[in-house]
């Protein structure tokens, strides 16, 4: 392979020409993100300098306030999104019903659904945060408007799924099920370069990130997985390292890189958290995708995530995801197949 800068868009060219099924449409639609992303880089790397931090005044679906750039990030995407003539459909945390494409813009075969902004309690506080995204080809027929069962899918239909994490640099990582690949944002001229070409997490780590804070809400099971990690036992290298930044896309990828499993539980705090906080359609699906093709492990705490039928937008699941070993040890628990 030259070894010129292999840019994101020079990447996916060489991709296509190994996988004849992949269409050029995905590098319309990575591109479109790519851009978005860049947007939404440059004005995180500004927060502070321009009006983009604090709260919007708005809520979301979930009566949520939303953060300014919870707003900015998801137009910057919609409106990256909906010209691109790839889309006939998308769905968006931050907007309750589908978002049509635009009437005077052709239709295309795919639709996407996606958190703009992830981890928005960490905006104000120069925290890491990120972007998720995951794309569909539609299943209604005919090239008019998408539907809703064509955003309703199983993540195991999922044709790409990525994110962005805006952190100490600004990274693109995504898959196409041929393998999971980083890209980190050069942004003296402004492009996404190869940099972690085909990323393996490994089969166990030491790392656990939960938010104990709930414990006393947890099931048994899963009080005594947490139970188990924290104790010593230098014979299998316990008590494993606590690490839990608050932002999923942050949490997730320093375990794809470094191993380890990532816990968001259902708990009892309140009737609308017994499946947890995490929406299935664009948090657990696109990262359930990259964790597989990484060699990695999601599920529900009983099932595959990417096995799940949504039944609405912003269903809600729990989420257990990363190193193999350690997802099949923490499901023992949950299972009550296994005790401290
Ligand atoms: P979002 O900002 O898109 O609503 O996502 C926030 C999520 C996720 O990023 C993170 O893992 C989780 O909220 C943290 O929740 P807790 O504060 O309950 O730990
Ligand atoms: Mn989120
Ligand atoms: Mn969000």
């Amino acid at each position: 392979m030259s070894n010129f800068v292999r840019t994101l868009n020079r990447f996916i060219i060489e991709q296509e020409r190994l996988y004849p099924e992949a269409t050029g449409a995905f590098t319309a639609l990575l591109s479109d993100i790519a851009l978005a992303a860049k947007i939404i880089s440059y004005h995180v790397n500004k927060a502070g300098l321009v009006d983009i931090l604090g709260q919007a005044g708005t809520t979301n679906v979930y009566g949520e306030e939303q953060a300014k750039l919870d707003v900015f990030a998801n137009d910057v995407l919609v409106r990256s999104l909906a010209y691109g003539g790839k889309l006939c459909a998308m769905a968006s945390e931050e907007s309750e019903d589908l978002i049509p494409i635009p009437d005077e813009v052709p239709m295309g075969k795919y639709v996407c659904v996606f958190d703009p902004l992830d981890g928005s309690s960490n905006i104000d506080v120069n925290v890491s945060i990120g972007t998720i995204f995951s794309i569909f080809r539609r299943v209604t027929p005919g090239d008019g408007p998408g539907q809703l069962e064509d955003l309703l899918q199983p993540g195991y239909a999922q044709v790409c799924a990525g994110y962005v994490i805006y952190g100490s640099s600004t990274m693109l990582v995504y898959t196409t099920g041929t393998g999971v690949h980083g890209f980190t944002l050069d942004p003296s001229y402004g492009e996404f370069v190869l940099s972690h070409e085909n990323i393996k997490i490994p089969s166990k780590g030491k790392i656990y990130s939960v938010n104990e804070s709930y414990y006393d809400y947890w099931d048994e099971g899963m009080r005594n997985y947490i139970r188990w990690a924290k104790k010593a036992d230098p014979s299998d290298g316990r008590p494993l390292n606590s690490r839990y930044i608050g932002s999923l896309v942050a949490d997730f990828h320093r375990n794809l890189l470094k191993g380890g499993i990532f816990l968001y539980p259902g708990d009892n705090k309140s009737p609308d958290r017994r499946k947890g906080k995490l929406r299935l359609l664009y948090e657990a699906n696109p990262l359930a995708f990259i964790v597989e093709q990484a060699g990695g492990k999601a599920s529900d705490g009983y099932r595959r995530i990417l096995d799940i039928k949504p039944d609405s937008l912003h269903q809600r699941t729990p989420l257990f995801i990363g190193s193999r070993e350690d997802v099949e040890i923490a499901e023992a628990f949950i299972q009550g197949k296994r005790k401290p």
